[in-house]
């Protein structure tokens, strides 16, 4: 192993997340899928339980036989539920459709849900568990970058509604996390990308010697060195688990993870979902970078830094269709306001961002004019 991509960090093999007032689970980081079956042996309760696994479309042709396979024997009985891909099914029809399948299949409270996929895959498939007969567990398999490092771990589960993103919605902590850092080689690089805007907010909000990392292991991570990507899934594991732990009702110090996402999800919905998630996040961090150098919390050497070094990544800092105003007038209609005041979280320096409820709309439109692009 080179010398820059020597671990940084010691970190151990599974990672337990504790949860107030609950059980916690625990995070298996594996090198396959071979594992699963004995990391979910306390859930299938000597073999008494169903089990179905949720899929969508495109994961379900490359790793849904090979999880079958390895539970198939060790639950009562298994199933399978393969949901359309694309945010766009991130609706109640959907999961209305899924708890019909559940019904027909005679899950009952014993029973659990394997969310094999992505964030959207993972947050239905948790909504599902989290209201089919008050609540039954679930295990999330993710399968993407973005859904490894941050919408697989907190608990957070739901779905969009009438193009609000994540409206309806429950906390609902998942009862096993079993990731498999190799499914990241069948990744696109759009969802590859996607996810390195969810990693490199980790850093930028919380540890600056993560996001110094990233930097300095740009290669690895290019060429998906799977070391490299083992040391940082698990480092965003790790900083995501901090804040999770600490707030797993988002009534703080968790907002700090939307980071990005307020003018984000504003420009996610206004394209009508045409570009990845993580990749509105990074267009987000970069407005909301620019208002903290503008305000002389970073310098703007750092601003620069962060907006140019993204663009490494994959991932975009300008966008041109749309129009300030309007980004501006759905980011209001963002759940994210509180009381009817814009929640933006802004960075206090590199690697610690705080909560800032005093932007203006002048500062707003400032930012998301500079980054549109105007040929
Ligand atoms: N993805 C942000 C959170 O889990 O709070």
């Amino acid at each position: 192993m080179p010398e820059n991509r020597k671990k940084t960090v010691s970190y151990e093999d599974a990672i337990e997340v504790k949860v107030r007032g609950g059980t916690g689970y625990t995070i298996y980081p594996e090198d396959s899928f071979a594992d699963l079956p004995l990391r979910m042996e306390e859930d299938l309760q000597s073999s008494s339980s169903r089990v179905c696994v949720v899929t969508d479309s495109n994961v379900g042709k490359l790793y849904l036989e090979e999880v079958m396979g390895k539970l198939q024997g060790s639950c009562k009985e298994l199933t399978s539920y393969t949901i359309p891909a694309g945010e766009e099914h991130k609706n109640l029809d959907e999961i209305r459709s899924l708890y019909v399948h559940l019904i027909e299949s005679g899950f009952d409270r014993r029973d659990i849900l394997v969310a094999l996929g992505g964030g959207v895959t993972g947050d239905m498939t948790g909504f599902a568990a989290a209201t089919y007969m008050r609540g039954i567990r679930f295990v999330q398999i993710p399968t993407t970058l973005l859904s490894m490092v941050d919408s697989s771990i907190g608990g957070k589960t739901g779905v969009d509604f009438d193009s609000y993103k994540n409206m309806v919605g429950a906390f609902h902590q998942p009862s096993m996390v079993y990731l498999n850092p190799n499914t990241l080689h069948t990744l696109d690089d759009v969802q590859f990308a996607s996810g390195m805007g969810e990693v490199l907010k980790h850093g930028l909000i919380r540890d600056s010697g993560y996001y110094e990392w990233c930097l300095d292991n740009m290669g690895g991570i290019e060429e998906r060195d799977n070391d490299v990507l083992r040391e940082m899934v698990v480092r965003s594991i790790l900083i995501k688990r901090a804040v999770v732990q600490r707030d797993p009702f988002e009534k703080g110090e968790r907002a700090l993870l939307n980071f990005g996402h307020t003018a984000g999800h504003a420009i996610e919905k206004l394209m009508n979902f045409s570009l990845a998630h993580g990749e509105c996040v990074n267009l987000g961090v970069v407005a909301a970078s620019y208002i903290s150098w503008k305000r002389g919390n970073i310098s703007e050497e750092i601003f620069y830094e962060i907006r140019d070094m993204s663009v490494a990544f994959g991932l975009p800092i300008t966008y041109d269709s749309l129009n300030p105003e309007n980004i501006l007038e759905t980011m209001k209609k963002d759940k994210k306001m509180i009381g009817g005041t814009m929640r933006m979280i802004l960075l206090k320096r590199l690697g610690s961002a705080y909560i800032d409820e005093t932007v203006s709309d002048d500062e707003i439109l400032e930012a998301l004019r500079f980054i549109r692009y105007e040929g």
